[in-house]
């Protein structure tokens, strides 16, 4: 009798245990899903694609994040190539762009004719990074007519530009191997695009101006926290040991972009950076707000760069960009506010 009692005590004894046990698992399960929810969120792809680091950093007026990884083009992958001869073709393009001072630079092994930066060092991750000046609209780009030179251009001239310009060097003959590769390339990455469509997330972000004029001031500071690690406290960057290519590149000086380069505005050079660096940000985990953004491209493009004569640019000034830093103008505002703003009174005004 006794013991029958004993057994029925210890048998709910258990029960009560395993009760408590499977309590206790609900429970973790249930702490872990409201820690990890945004990514267990299966039915709202804003917020899976967001991490909470982001939430937490950026204001709520900063909200470029928010909508930005949904239906954001992706580069297609080179991997699915099979074609032996044209997979070469592409991977020597794509080589082209990511270590062009191998070939063109002062070190280069087919010509010494570029300040020895490399296409990617501004066309993040070979041309294909969201935000990251990719190259996603150049296949259904080109030929277009463009302002700066008036003309309607091909490919072969655009790439060119970005030679004599942003590489302060010298074109490359348009019917050689390395032009077709390079262009082959570029149109493989727009290969998943259609035409008159320009993809979520190509070329650079246009980030929103500022009230008031960029401050070359404030943005040294910003460049003594935030990019000298890296770029160096007298912008020249570090070349890698073998002194062929750059670990970081020169952001201003003799070996950097010239006057005539789209880096040059600072719209362009700020839109570049706030979602691209320091090196390692994207438009999911910026480090600077808009402010700073504006203030540092304010502070670098107002460091010396190589000159170059673009007398013949923008035939019609009409359509210069408001923020090209060189007149003459069609409106009465001042080159220095042209080059940093603020740029809302320049933009009604062109109404
Ligand atoms: C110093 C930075 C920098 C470097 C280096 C650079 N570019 Fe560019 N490139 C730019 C900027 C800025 C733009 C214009 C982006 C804009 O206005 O939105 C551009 C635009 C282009 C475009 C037009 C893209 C389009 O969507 O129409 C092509 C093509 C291009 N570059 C090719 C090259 C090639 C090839 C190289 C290497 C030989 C190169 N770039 C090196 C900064 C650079
Ligand atoms: C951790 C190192 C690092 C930091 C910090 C950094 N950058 Fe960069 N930056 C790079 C690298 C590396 C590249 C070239 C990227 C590539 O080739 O893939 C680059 C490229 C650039 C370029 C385009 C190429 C050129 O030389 O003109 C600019 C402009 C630039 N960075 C500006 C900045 C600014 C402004 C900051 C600070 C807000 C900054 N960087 C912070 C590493 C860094």
């Amino acid at each position: 009798m006794e013991n029958q009692e004993k057994d029925r005590l210890i048998a709910s004894i258990q029960r009560l245990n395993r009760l408590i046990i499977l309590l206790v698992f609900v429970f973790i399960l249930l702490a872990l899903y409201i820690q990890f929810r945004p990514k267990f969120n299966l039915f709202n792809r804003e917020h899976q694609a967001i991490t909470p680091y982001v939430e937490q950093q950026i204001s709520p007026e900063d909200s470029a994040w928010r909508d930005a990884m949904i239906d954001t083009w992706i580069a297609p992958d080179l991997e699915e190539i099979k074609d032996p001869s044209k997979k070469e073709m592409l991977l020597y393009g794509q080589d082209l762009i990511a270590h062009t001072a191998k070939y063109f630079g002062p070190k280069g092994r087919i010509s010494k004719t570029t300040n020895g930066l490399n296409c990617q060092n501004c066309h993040l991750n070979a041309g294909t990074k969201p935000w990251g000046n990719n190259y996603a609209n150049v296949k259904y780009g080109y030929p277009k007519y463009r302002a700066r030179s008036g003309e309607i251009e091909s490919i072969q001239k655009r790439i060119n530009d970005c030679f004599e310009r942003s590489l302060n060097g010298k074109a490359i003959p348009n019917d050689g191997k390395e032009m077709k590769a390079i262009i082959a390339y570029m149109h493989f990455l727009g290969s998943n695009t259609k035409k008159g469509e320009a993809p979520k997330g190509s070329g650079i972000y246009n980030l929103p101006f500022l009230n008031r004029a960029a401050s070359p001031e404030n943005g040294k500071l910003v460049y003594d926290q935030k990019c000298a690690s890296c770029h160096g406290a007298n912008g020249q960057g570090q070349l890698n040991p073998d002194g062929i290519e750059y670990a970081y590149p020169a952001v201003w000086g003799p070996n950097s972009y010239n006057q005539g380069a789209g880096l040059y505005r600072i719209s362009r050079l700020a839109g570049y950076v706030k979602y691209n660096m320091p090196f390692g940000v994207s438009i999911e985990t910026p480090q600077l707000t808009d402010e700073e953004a504006w203030d540092v491209a304010a502070f670098i493009n107002s460091q010396e760069h190589p000159t170059k004569d673009i007398s013949k640019d923008w035939p019609k000034i009409q359509e210069k960009p408001i923020d090209h830093p060189f007149g003459p103008f069609s409106d009465q505002f001042s080159e220095k506010q042209h080059k940093f703003g603020p740029f809302k009174p320049i933009k009604k005004a062109k109404k």
